[in-house]
């Protein structure tokens, strides 16, 4: 019975993500022992001001870090010092909880997006959410060849042909994918001189061929071409050696961006969080190939001993949004943070973007990661999102049907159920509006050839478009 419940408790913490964890566990008995007397049950204050506000206080944030006021106190004004009671990285969990807890504060006073009826009004337009395709079953990736022509992976392992309004049987042929947890089929996407060579390429997960373990699996890129309904002439572009597969069902990455004949493709950490530091490993990393499948030999570690040759960037948790900038070709990513710390990086040659040394967020459970946000060497998020939106697929806007949205990057959010619009200036995000929420968990995002702008959801599972209204 007890391991039945451990189980269970272990299922529900890796599979329930950080947004539907606002203010609980270690953390919440920290501030409770620790905090509240003076703070208040809510963090509205008391002895001590409201925490709810960072803008409110008189220190933190002007003279010194969160850390240290807490550390150190304000003795005079009736602030104890907390250097004997709390490690840092606990004051630092502390500071996420307190973060959380504003964030649910202020969503409470003010709406996250201006609706009414079916209708939003943001980033300077009126707009509703139009059905464009439905009947899948967890749709993950599109792409599209035309407005009425697209490719779309179901996480289950099957691939679906959208033409003039129509969505095909499953293409017959597809290799073989282990879908189980966060893995499955994953990202489709045509080669960019499609029209001469054919190619397309899967992203997905799947276990070793004669598998010594059977459960132990790892994301695979193949290519291959369609054969009206069948998928023909396969190749694997990029897999992994055996030793690195784990039964580990969790952070599988696999997002692609094509550019100069090179194929740019993420793998998550695969839970093992301290493996992203380690360049002798693929996961938690960003990986650069040929087209073909073979190794540049500019890429940043090929003449590192031991390294995995394919590395482009590492200290990357769990990237599942990639795309590059329709103008300055710069390749931007988002990443899913724990709770806490999701990210927007500029993904740069060779750089550590520092998971899990640094990060912005803590464990699901409430207990701390570490107390760093930042380290010598370590890239910094261009935007972080504390507590975390569950960021998924991205996409620069490339239409004209929104013309303000252009070159805009959207990003989609699973658990918040929220549409993003950053809009990005080299390494600066200089404006940040939620757009949408609550249609479904937003898997991808992508610019349509038409000029609409469209979500890949989740629950419900479908495609949609956002169409200008007047
Ligand atoms: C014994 C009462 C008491 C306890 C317990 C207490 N505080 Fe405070 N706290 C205060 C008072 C009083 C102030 C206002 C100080 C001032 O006016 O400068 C304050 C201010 C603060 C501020 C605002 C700093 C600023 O720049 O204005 C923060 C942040 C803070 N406390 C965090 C915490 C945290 C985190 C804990 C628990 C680990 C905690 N406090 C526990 C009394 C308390």
């Amino acid at each position: 019975m007890k391991q039945i419940l451990v189980l269970l408790l272990l299922l529900s913490i890796s599979t329930t993500h950080g947004q539907n964890r606002i203010g609980t566990g270690a953390v919440e008995r920290l501030y409770e022992q620790y905090c509240l007397s003076c703070h208040g049950p809510d963090l509205g204050g008391g002895l001590g001001g409201s925490l709810l506000d960072r803008s409110s206080w008189k220190e933190v944030g002007q003279s010194v870090s969160f850390l240290e006021y807490v550390r150190e106190g304000n003795l005079d004004a009736g602030m104890p010092s907390f250097k004997d009671a709390l490690s840092n990285k606990e004051i630092r969990s502390l500071e996420i909880y307190i973060d959380e807890m504003s964030q649910k504060a202020r969503r409470e006073k003010t709406p996250v997006v201006r609706k009414t009826g079916n209708r939003y009004e943001a980033g300077g337009y009126r707009f509703e959410v139009e059905t464009v395709i439905e009947g899948l079953d967890t749709p993950w990736s599109i792409y599209f060849f035309s407005p009425s022509h697209a490719l779309i992976t179901e996480k289950p392992g099957d691939l679906r042909i959208w033409k003039n309004g129509r969505l095909g049987p499953p293409v017959q042929g597809l290799p073989t994918v282990l879908a189980k947890r966060q893995g499955g089929l994953m990202e489709v996407a045509a080669h960019p001189e499609y029209e001469q060579n054919g190619w397309i390429y899967l992203g997905f997960s799947a276990a070793a061929d004669n598998a010594r373990d059977p459960d132990a699996y790892m994301t695979k890129v193949v290519l291959g071409r369609l054969n009206g309904n069948q998928w023909v002439d396969e190749e694997v572009i990029f897999e992994v050696p055996e030793s690195f597969h784990t039964p580990r069902g969790v952070h599988f990455g696999t997002r692609f961006v094509f550019q100069d004949g090179y194929l740019f493709f993420s793998i998550g950490d695969r839970g093992v969080q301290d493996q992203a530091q380690d360049l002798s490993r693929p996961n938690g990393k960003i990986h650069r190939i040929h087209d073909d499948g073979r190794i540049p030999e500019d890429n940043p570690f090929v003449d590192k001993s031991g390294a995995y040759k394919s590395i482009w960037t590492y200290g990357n948790r769990n990237p599942q949004g990639l795309d590059a900038h329709p103008v300055t070709g710069a390749i931007y990513s988002t990443e899913h943070g724990p709770r806490g710390g999701d990210e927007t990086n500029l993904i740069e040659k060779g750089l550590n973007y520092g998971w899990p040394v640094i990060t912005h967020g803590m464990n699901y459970s409430g207990t701390p990661i570490t107390d760093k946000t930042a380290a010598p060497g370590m890239e910094q998020p261009l935007l972080h999102w504390t507590p975390s939106i569950a960021v998924c697929g991205i996409d620069f806007y490339e239409g004209d049907v929104f013309p303000e949205w252009k070159h805009d990057l959207f990003v989609g959010g699973l658990a918040s159920q929220e549409l993003h619009r950053l809009q990005i200036d080299g390494d600066t995000v200089t404006d940040h509006e939620i757009i949408l929420k609550g249609e479904g968990r937003v898997r991808d995002v992508a610019s349509g050839p038409d000029g609409y702008l469209y979500l890949v959801l989740n629950r419900p599972d479908k495609v949609v478009r956002l169409v200008p209204v007047q």
